[in-house]
């Protein structure tokens, strides 16, 4: 009797499980359980940044007119949090005067490597972010 109920299990499992991952969005589209919230859109106006907290990780969460950009908020250099000047749109660091520009890139100053980035998605007016 149990050999039956287990094989009904077995059959409709298999076939539930691809119609729910179809038509819940957030599985069928892709986001894996390693993205993390970090933020609403409407929080974050373009050309804003935020720094966010995620799993002990500083962060810098930009967004530029076209998507949202990931950096870690620590400095190659000597580990100062830096800050994100949104007039200039620049990514600088407050401590000897280091410059990333959007990409993460060292701009000017003594920072000897670019700033790690971050995978970045939005979905449903949230942004997520992969460590
Ligand atoms: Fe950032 Fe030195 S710690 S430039």
């Amino acid at each position: 009797d149990w050999v039956i109920k287990g094989g009904i299990l077995a059959t409709l499992s298999g076939v539930l499980f691809p119609v729910l991952a179809y038509l819940w969005p957030v599985m069928g589209r892709g986001l894996g359980s390693d993205m993390q919230e970090v933020a609403t859109v409407d929080e974050i106006p373009v050309g804003a940044g935020k720094k966010v907290i995620l799993d002990g990780s500083a962060l810098l969460l930009i967004r530029t007119p076209q998507e949202f950009k990931a950096f870690s908020a620590i400095c190659t250099h000597l580990g100062c949090v830096v800050d994100w000047d949104g007039r200039k749109r620049e990514i600088v660091c407050p401590c000897h005067a280091g410059v990333f520009d959007l990409e993460g890139r060292v701009v000017s100053g003594p920072p000897p490597r670019p700033l790690p980035s971050f995978p970045v998605k939005v979905m449903n007016g949230k942004v997520f972010i992969k460590l």
